[in-house]
């Protein structure tokens, strides 16, 4: 059981930032967020964690629009480094992560996903699930590797597809499982009890 020490990028509204620092503030997670970076300038996150006291900065990850690579992802990890952070938390950040990130946090850089992968990975997995008509949809997290939200699943979450639907009424119902599923998956994490098994992420019952 240890501390987690984590650092967070983002790239939007930054909620799921928002309910790891209630759950922390609750007592209901024994971390400690130490960086908040996000892609974006005047991004939510940003003013959110802020209004926390946390350390926040903007990241230019200029000329890549899609990934974060050459000297902002070297600036992104010295940043984390000097930060003392050992946990790497993608919270609706919209880039693809590369190899140099994952090698300087090996098996410590974890993502959220709308989807209950690997149905429908890649961007706004809710409108994918609604269009192809799955009656259920819902919100994985897992570990990072190479692929794209392909990595070890830790937790998932389902919710029902409506009748009367729309890519946001669904989008939000999915949101709601997101604020319980990150912390629970952090939870996880921060007792020991999770170990990274193949494809499989074995979670040990919990000590009495
Ligand atoms: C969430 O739906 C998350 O699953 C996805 O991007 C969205 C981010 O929302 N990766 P927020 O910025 O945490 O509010």
């Amino acid at each position: 059981m240890s501390k987690l020490k984590i650092g967070i990028l983002g790239s939007g509204a930054g909620s799921n930032m928002q309910s790891i620092v209630d759950a922390i503030e609750a007592g209901e997670l024994d971390a400690e967020i130490r960086l908040v970076m996000a892609d974006v300038p005047d991004a939510k996150i940003l003013d959110r964690a802020r209004r926390h006291s946390i350390p926040c900065r903007y990241l230019d990850c200029a000329p890549w629009k899609t990934k974060l690579e050459g000297p902002a992802e070297d600036l992104c990890i010295s940043l984390l480094k000097e930060a003392d952070v050992d946990t790497v938390v993608l919270a609706g950040f919209m880039r693809i992560v590369k190899p140099g990130l994952l090698g300087a946090f090996p098996g410590r850089v974890i993502n959220i996903h709308p989807a209950l992968l690997p149905a429908f990975p890649g961007v706004h997995g809710w409108t994918q699930a609604l269009d192809y008509g799955c009656k259920v949809a819902g919100v994985t997290v897992h570990f990072v590797d190479a692929g794209t939200d392909t990595g070890p699943i830790i937790v998932q979450r389902a919710v029902p597809v409506m009748e009367d639907d729309t890519p946001e009424t669904l989008h939000a119902r999915i949101q709601v499982q997101e604020h319980i599923a990150y912390p629970e998956a952090l939870r996880l994490i921060a007792s020991g009890r999770c170990r990274i098994d193949g494809r499989r992420v074995r979670i040990a019952p919990p000590q009495s």
